[in-house]
């Protein structure tokens, strides 16, 4: 019997085995130049998958409060935990002090002083980055880019000075050093090229090792091949981490880190459907799944493409519009997307799942939560996710 019968679809299912290679590369690809990768948890937060990036020694980028919260919850040690987001409140700002979590990625100047204010109250110094727009075009979806002067993150080299200045006035702030992100779903080097200069430049003309500065963090947003996931398992963290090494002129002694979210994880998940229904339309013909953009939203947000797999049969092809059961119109996985003749109850792999999916989960159209599956070396596995560490169910 196939040991995947009897388990209700959609759900999401995760090569721990890939995963595990993935963070074998980007850890010595990274440790070859000293740079430190901290896990942007944003990307997934499923507690196995977390779990394992733990082990690897990573650390862990945060953009909330229960966000921060669930990274001590698995065990990463504050000490590893930066904590990015323009929106910041109060309430989490004290907890993540609290916890004295290693560095706030401060997003504008209102935040820093609001940081100050509370780091007085309770009588802790935060230790703060200071999060520069850099105007650099990521060449991405417009949605997911990050570093232009439209978007709201970070702050403007222009204000830049009023930053530091608090900074050093302050005996409440502990100025780290600059953080940068520029985008996500980032195919290319030459933007990243492109922030490496302008980063040289900054730190040149505000003098920021003068100001004390151990660290640099150079954000995430790496790519991956949705168009050819099985060909391009693993992304090329030897050639992006060189390119920052040969282009980055910042002193030696200052600690370079990166946020990486999708590279780590995006390929190692697949979301399996169920077909409910083929139904013919006026010129084409729908595939109707029991999966939907409550399940994986990135193609109705962001028009993006992700290969999908009848896993039931390997017939004649037909072409479809794979599209989900929920009532909006965007709910749609593919267009035109050729597929070997799809029946009512067959299987459908959409690949590339393993970031920005689980974690953007949505309860729409009151949809039941998707659950999770896992391979562990070649052998299908459940896990008790109520566990804090991992254990294997028989
Ligand atoms: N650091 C910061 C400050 C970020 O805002 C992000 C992503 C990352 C790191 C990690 O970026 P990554 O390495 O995963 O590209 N939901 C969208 C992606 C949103 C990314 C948000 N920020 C998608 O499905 O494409």
């Amino acid at each position: 019997m196939d040991s995947t019968s009897g388990i209700k679809t959609p759900y999401y299912l995760y090569d721990l085995d890939l995963l595990r290679k993935t963070l074998d590369r980007a850890r010595q690809a990274s440790a070859q130049h000293g740079y430190h990768i901290h896990y942007a948890i944003k990307a997934n937060h499923n507690p196995i998958i977390t779990g394992i990036i733990n082990d690897y020694g990573f650390g862990i980028d945060c953009v909330s409060g229960n966000e921060v919260m669930e990274a001590l919850h698995r065990g990463f040690p504050a000490e590893e935990i930066v904590y990015a987001g323009v929106g910041k409140s109060d309430d989490e700002i004290r907890q993540a002090l609290e916890n004295d979590i290693f560095c706030f990625n401060v997003e504008s100047v209102e935040e820093l002083q609001v940081i100050e204010e509370i780091a007085s109250e309770m009588n802790r110094p935060a230790r703060v980055a200071v999060r520069v727009n850099p105007g650099v075009e990521a060449h991405t979806h417009k949605y997911i880019t990050t570093g232009l002067d439209e978007n709201k993150f970070g702050i403007h080299p222009s204000q830049l000075q009023v930053a530091l200045d608090l900074c050093s006035q302050s005996q409440w702030l502990h100025f780290m050093g600059l953080h940068f992100h520029i985008g996500s779903q980032i195919t290319s080097l030459q933007p990243y090229i492109e922030l490496c200069n302008r980063v040289n430049e900054i730190w040149e003309e505000f003098a920021i090792s003068s100001l004390g500065a151990t660290i640099l963090n150079m954000g995430g947003g790496l790519g991956v091949n949705y168009d050819d996931p099985e060909g391009n398992p693993v992304p090329d963290f030897g050639s992006f981490f060189n390119a920052i090494a040969e282009n980055l002129k910042v002193p030696d002694h200052i600690q370079v880190h990166f946020e990486l979210g999708r590279s780590l994880v995006a390929q190692c998940g697949k979301l399996i459907a169920k077909v409910l229904y083929t139904k013919k339309g006026v010129d084409k013909e729908f595939a109707i799944t029991d999966a939907g953009m409550t399940e994986l939203m990135r193609p109705a947000l962001y028009q993006a493409k992700h290969q999908i797999e009848n896993l039931s049969n390997t017939g004649e092809i037909h072409t479809y519009d794979v599209v989900g059961p929920v009532c909006e119109s965007s709910d749609v996985f593919g267009k035109a997307v050729q597929l070997p003749i799809t029946r009512r109850g067959d299987l459908l792999a959409i690949k590339s799942c393993g970031a920005y999916a689980e974690s953007m989960m949505l309860r729409y159209n009151m949809r039941a939560r998707a659950r999770s599956y896992f391979l562990d070396s070649g052998e299908f596995a459940k896990y008790d996710l109520s566990e804090k560490i991992s254990r294997k169910l028989v």
